[in-house]
């Protein structure tokens, strides 16, 4: 299941790597994926088209178990807070290999959602097949994958597919974000069905959606101060993402991906937890990148950067263009476009993306295969 990068050279077009190409495919493949389920003509309300075979199966579902690993997982950690705090159905979110190994509670009425780019990772297969093998009642499977011919696919009640194209950089990128915007558009359908979402909420949510093409398009012009950002990461050993919210999720895909192509150990960490454990490692040496949309928890985060500045830490922070940050000594800040609190995971994964590239291509990596890891994981 390796894949050989040099057999597609010819489709890297202008673009040094995949992983930049994929990265720069994303304001497309968001849109293909949100076209599954809003049609750009009709503003108010999900398609009547979206996973209409099966709302008979997800309207009697009570329960959320997402199963993942790597990148996935992380999309399914901001499916979690979308879940709780829109539908007030509880999801929990676990790594699959954990999963399958201790013998876990599967509630009945659960929908059991796995989330896999490749479809074929054994350990999330393996955590699936155990749970199907204890049947518990009113079990709903559904994969969330980027391949419709996968194993994962073939095993599940519900296909719900990621229109993000071939990925081939083995760092995730646009299998990400377009993870992000199908389990938006599941929230929602969820929602709508058992009468959990106003239908004015959902109809706020789908103009915000419809925006998000243009504000990830807008988010890849940051390229440029990034990679000046980049710069200040090339000698360093370790690195700390912080966010907290939805950003927390994003602040621990920040740190897969700068540890899986620079090979510099990186951390993410809720911002909150600084104080019981890693504010013991800041220091000048140690870049702080912070992910800080003005949302609900902005205040809280900026006092979280104030004890890191304290402490002589040099923070490396992605703002909103209306939260007024202003750079200063160790105080280093690329404006992001403004988003909604809601839908802001999806667009600061591209900062972090192209933050993490720039570093690798710097240190002379091989961005799209890293050593020692490999698109599928097919073996335990
Ligand atoms: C490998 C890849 C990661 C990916 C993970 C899960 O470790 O290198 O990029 O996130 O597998 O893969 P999946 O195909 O299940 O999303």
């Amino acid at each position: 299941h390796e894949i050989d990068a040099t057999q597609h050279n010819a489709d890297k077009g202008e673009f040094k790597h995949y992983m930049l190409k994929e990265i720069y495919e994303q304001p497309d493949a968001v849109a293909r994926t949100i076209e599954m389920g809003i049609d750009k003509s009709e503003t108010a309300k999900l398609r009547n088209d979206f996973l209409q075979r099966h709302e008979t199966q997800l309207s009697g579902i009570r329960h959320v178990q997402v199963l993942a690993c790597g990148t996935s997982y992380h999309s399914g950690l901001v499916a979690k807070y979308w879940f709780e705090s829109l539908t007030r159905i509880p999801c929990s979110v676990e790594v699959a290999s954990e999963f399958r190994y201790r013998n876990p509670v599967v509630v009945d009425n659960s929908l059991v959602i796995c989330i896999s780019q490749s479809g074929e990772t054994a350990d999330t297969l393996s955590a699936l097949r155990d749970i199907q093998k204890h049947t518990p009642a009113g079990l709903v499977s559904l994969a969330l994958c980027n391949v419709p011919t996968s194993s994962l696919v073939r095993e599940t009640d519900i296909f719900l597919p990621t229109l993000a194209g071939p990925e081939i950089g083995v760092a995730s990128t646009k299998a990400f974000t377009t993870q992000l915007a199908a389990l938006m558009l599941l929230v929602m359908k969820v929602g709508v069905i058992q009468q959990r979402m106003t239908n004015d909420y959902v109809s706020t949510l789908i103009g915000e959606l419809q925006l998000l093409p243009g504000q990830l398009h807008a988010s890849l012009n940051l390229d440029t101060p990034i990679k000046t950002m980049s710069e200040s990461f090339e000698d360093k050993r370790s690195c700390l993402f912080l966010g907290r919210g939805l950003q927390f999720p994003i602040a621990l895909e920040g740190a897969l991906k700068l540890k899986e192509i620079s090979y510099i150990h990186a951390e993410g960490y809720a911002a909150g937890e600084l104080k019981h454990g890693p504010l013991a490692l800041v220091d000048k040496d140690m870049p702080i990148v912070v992910l800080a949309p003005k949302d609900s928890m902005f205040d809280k985060l900026k006092a979280n950067m104030q004890e890191v500045h304290a402490r002589h830490g040099e923070l490396f922070v992605f703002a909103s263009e209306s939260s007024q940050m202003i750079a200063e000594d160790r105080l280093h800040v690329v404006y992001v476009p403004d988003v909604c609190e809601t839908l802001a995971p999806i667009v600061y994964s591209v900062p972090v993306q192209l933050l993490s590239y720039h570093v690798a291509v710097m240190r002379g990596t091989d961005v799209d295969q890293p050593r020692n890891l490999a698109k599928s994981v097919t073996v335990e």
